[in-house]
C-alpha cells in the first residue's frame, strides 16, 4: 500500500454544513486556551442549571495546593438534563433504540417520554428501599434499556452508581463492591451475546458470599432471559414487581457541580483497580459538549456506539452525552460476528444509523472476514465513523474508510481514558485532514504536551511520555476513597502536569500519534488490563510460586496478554496445568483477561535487587531476543537464555 495517501483532507460537502470547519477550529482553540473560564462558562450554558454557576474553574496541580473544581457554585441534576428537559420537544423521539442479541427479536424503540418514567419509577423504588444522596449502588446489567435506566434513577436521587462489566467474575465484582462499600445491586437474570447465556445472578450470589461484601443490603433482578436463578429473600427482589406501582414522577436531588455522579474501576499499573470517580456538572458539560461537536451531531441522527455500558465509552457516549444532547442511540446487546460477520452492518442498515463508533479490534476482527460480509449491505445512511479506545493500524483504518464509509465519511480516531471523562485528542470531522492512525489534534481547551523521562517538555517534531498541561470540566477528581491515591497515580511522575501513562509522537504538522501505554498496563481489544492484576491471580494458584505478565503485539486484540509462571519447588510444569492457569486467570478476573500465552519460567530476570526486569521479558514476548539491550545487571543472566530457548515463536 505504499501508494496510500497519508492524508485525508476533510471531504468538502462536510466541511460545508459542519458544527465546526477549520477555521472556527483554529479560533474556538485559541479562545479556549487564552481564557479557559470564559469559554468553559460559556459552554456551560448549554445544560439546564437549577442554579447557573458563577465560578467556573478553580484549579491547581500543585503538589501542596491540589485542587480541581469547576463550576463549584453550579447545581444541577444529570437526568434532569437527560430527560426532562428533552420532554416539551422530543418526548417521542427514540431515545434509546435497542437491538437485541438476536436478530430474529424485536427491537424495542424507547421514547424520552417513556425512559423518563421509567426512570422516574425506579429512582422512587430505590428511595423506598432506603438509598440516599451519596449512596454507592452497583449495577451488573447486560446492554439492555434497563443498564441506562438504572443509571439514571442513580443520578436522579444522588445515588453514586458503579456499573461493573458484565464480563467480570464473581471476585472482581466483590472487589468492586467492597472498595465502595455498595449498599445495593441491580442486575439481571442473565444476559446473553452471541447466543451464548452468561449467568450474571448467579455470578452476583456467589460474589456476595465473598468477604467485605455485607454492605449490599438489596438485589434487584431484571427478569431478561427468564432463565432460572435463585433468589434469596428478603434480600433479592424483583425488579419489575419493585417498580411496578411506583409513581411516574420523582422529584430530582439538586446536586452541586462538584457532588460525585459515578465510579467506575480501571486498571492501573499497581494494586487493584482504582476507583475513578467524576462529578456532576463538569462531566456533563464536557460529555455532552464533546459528543455534539466531535460527532458533528444534527437532531435527526442515529448514532451507534458500539461499546458496552461496563467501560466509560457507555457512560460518556452512549448514555450521558447523547440523552444530554436529546440523540437517539443504538443500544447492542450482541456482538460482532453473531449471527454472522455482517451484523455490524446489517444493524446500521435495519436502523439508519449515521454515526458509527467502534473500537480498532473489532474492524481488525472483521477485515479479516474480506470485504464480502460488508459489500451485502448498504450503509448508505452512513456520515461519520469513529474508533476509540486503541491505536488504529493504518491499514486497518483504510479498510475502515475504503470499504465500509466507501470513502464518503470522515473518520474520528479520538483518544481518551477513564480518567479523561471525555474525548481529548480528535480531528473534528469539518476542520482537521486525517492522517490514518492519528488521533490528530487537540479539542478545546486541551493542553498536550510531550515531555522527556525527566519532565522537560519537548517543542516540535518529536516522541516522549504524554502529559497534559491544564484541567478540563470531564477530568476525574478522585480515586474513591483514596484522594492520595489519585495524586501520586496522576500528579508526581510529572510535577504539575497531569500524565496520562501514553507514550506519543508528534509530527512536524503538530499532530499526535500515539504509541501506547508506557506503563505496565496492557491494552487488549481496547481493555485496560493491569499486569499486576493478572500476576496476582495467576500466585493466588498453590502450584504458582512466582508470574510476571507483559503484553506482546496481537493481530487482532492489539495487544495480547503473555505470562511467564515460575512453578513451586517440586511441581512438574504439564500442558494440563498450562489450561488450568489459564482457566483460573479467566476464573479470578473475567474473560478480558485470559492469558493468550503462558511460557514456564524456571527463572524470572530480576535485577540485584530483586526488581523483574520487565523491559526484557517484553522483549522475548514480542520475540526480538537480539534486542534485549544490556542483561549485565541482572542477578543472574543465565535465565535470560532459557526463557528465549523456550518463547512462543522460538
Ligand atoms: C487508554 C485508556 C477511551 C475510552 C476507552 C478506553 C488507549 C484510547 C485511543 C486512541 C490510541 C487509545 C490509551 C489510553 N487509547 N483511545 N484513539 N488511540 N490509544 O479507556 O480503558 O481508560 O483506556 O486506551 O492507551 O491511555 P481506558
Amino acid at each position: 500500500m505504499t501508494d496510500a495517501p497519508a492524508v485525508y483532507p476533510v471531504p468538502p460537502d462536510f466541511a460545508a454544513k459542519a458544527r465546526v470547519n477549520r477555521e472556527q477550529y483554529e479560533r474556538l482553540y485559541g479562545e479556549s486556551i487564552d481564557d479557559p473560564a470564559g469559554f468553559w462558562g460559556r459552554v456551560a450554558a448549554r445544560l439546564d442549571w437549577m442554579r447557573a454557576p458563577t465560578k467556573i474553574k478553580d484549579v491547581s496541580y500543585k503538589l501542596d495546593d491540589f485542587h480541581i473544581r469547576w463550576y463549584e457554585d453550579g447545581e444541577l441534576n444529570a437526568s434532569v438534563n437527560c430527560l426532562d428537559r428533552q420532554l416539551a420537544e422530543r418526548g417521542d423521539k427514540t431515545a434509546l433504540l435497542f437491538e437485541p442479541d438476536d436478530p430474529n427479536q424485536p427491537a424495542r424503540a424507547v421514547s424520552y417520554r417513556e425512559l423518563h418514567r421509567r426512570v422516574c419509577k425506579l429512582a422512587n423504588a430505590l428511595r423506598n428501599l432506603g438509598v440516599r444522596k451519596g449512596d454507592r449502588i452497583t449495577i451488573y446489567l447486560p446492554m439492555i434499556p434497563e443498564a441506562a435506566v438504572a443509571m439514571l434513577a442513580c443520578a436522579r436521587i444522588g445515588a453514586i452508581h458503579s456499573v461493573v462489566f458484565g464480563g467480570f467474575s464473581p471476585n472482581s465484582i466483590a472487589d468492586r463492591v467492597s472498595d465502595c462499600q455498595s449498599k445495593l445491586i441491580i442486575t439481571a437474570d442473565e444476559g446473553v451475546r452471541g447466543g451464548k447465556k452468561i449467568p450474571l445472578k448467579a455470578n452476583v450470589d456467589a460474589a456476595l458470599k465473598l468477604p467485605g461484601t455485607n454492605t449490599v443490603e438489596t438485589v434487584l433482578v431484571v427478569r431478561h432471559t427468564g432463565g432460572a436463578v435463585d433468589m434469596q429473600m428478603p434480600r433479592d427482589r424483583w425488579y419489575e414487581a419493585v417498580v411496578d406501582d411506583q409513581p411516574e414522577q420523582c422529584e430530582p436531588e439538586r446536586m452541586n457541580a462538584e457532588d460525585p455522579l459515578f465510579i467506575l474501576y480501571t486498571s492501573g499499573s499497581t494494586g487493584k483497580p482504582k476507583g475513578v470517580m467524576h462529578t456532576t456538572g463538569g462531566y456533563l458539560t464536557y460529555v455532552s459538549y464533546t459528543h455534539e461537536t466531535v460527532f458533528d451531531l444534527r437532531e435527526d441522527d442515529v448514532y451507534w456506539c458500539t461499546a458496552d455500558v461496563g467501560w466509560v465509552t457507555g457512560h460518556s457516549y452512549i448514555v450521558y452525552g447523547p440523552l444530554a444532547n436529546g440523540a437517539t442511540a443504538v443500544m447492542f446487546e450482541g456482538v460482532p460476528n453473531y449471527p454472522d460477520f455482517s451484523r455490524f452492518w446489517q444493524v446500521i442498515d435495519k436502523h439508519k444509523v449515521t454515526l458509527f463508533y467502534t473500537a480498532p479490534t473489532a474492524i481488525r476482527a472483521l477485515m479479516r472476514e474480506g470485504d464480502g460480509p460488508v459489500k451485502a449491505t448498504s450503509r448508505k445512511s452512513l456520515r461519520l465513523l469513529g474508533t476509540v479506545g486503541e491505536p488504529i493500524n493504518p491499514e486497518a483504518w483504510r479498510w475502515y474508510n475504503d470499504v465500509v464509509g466507501e470513502g464518503r465519511c470522515p473518520i474520528i480516531d479520538t483518544w481518551w481514558q477513564t480518567e479523561t471523562g471525555g474525548i481529548l485528542i480528535t480531528p473534528l470531522p469539518g476542520a482537521i485532514d486525517a492522517k490514518p492512525g492519528s488521533a490528530t489534534k487537540p479539542f478545546f481547551g486541551i493542553r498536550p504536551a510531550i515531555v522527556d523521562a525527566n519532565g522537560q517538555i519537548l517543542d516540535g517534531a518529536t516522541e516522549g511520555n504524554l502529559v497534559l498541561l491544564d484541567s478540563w470540566p470531564g477530568q476525574m477528581r478522585s480515586v474513591y476513597g483514596d484522594h492520595q491515591r489519585f495524586i501520586d497515580t496522576y500528579f508526581k511522575t510529572y510535577p504539575g502536569m497531569y500524565f496520562t501513562g501514553d507514550g506519543c509522537r508528534r509530527d512536524a504538522d503538530g499532530y499526535y500519534w500515539i504509541t501506547g501505554r508506557v506503563d505496565d498496563v496492557i491494552n487488549v481489544s481496547g481493555h485496560r488490563i493491569g499486569t499486576a492484576e493478572v500476576e496476582s491471580a495467576l500466585v493466588s494458584h498453590p502450584k504458582v510460586a512466582e508470574a510476571a505478565v507483559v503484553g506482546f503485539p496481537h493481530d487482532i486484540k492489539g495487544q495480547g496478554i503473555y505470562a511467564y509462571v515460575t512453578l513451586v519447588a517440586g511441581e512438574a510444569d504439564s500442558e494440563d496445568l498450562r489450561k488450568e492457569l489459564v482457566a483460573w486467570v479467566r476464573k479470578e478476573i473475567g474473560p478480558v483477561a485470559t492469558p493468550d500465552h503462558l511460557q514456564w519460567a524456571p527463572g524470572l530476570p530480576k535485577t540485584r535487587s530483586g526488581k523483574i526486569m520487565r523491559r526484557i521479558l517484553r522483549k522475548i514476548a514480542e520475540n526480538a531476543p537480539d534486542q534485549l539491550g544490556d542483561t549485565s545487571t541482572l542477578a543472574d543472566p543465565s535465565v535470560v537464555e532459557s526463557l528465549v530457548k523456550h518463547r512462543r515463536d522460538a
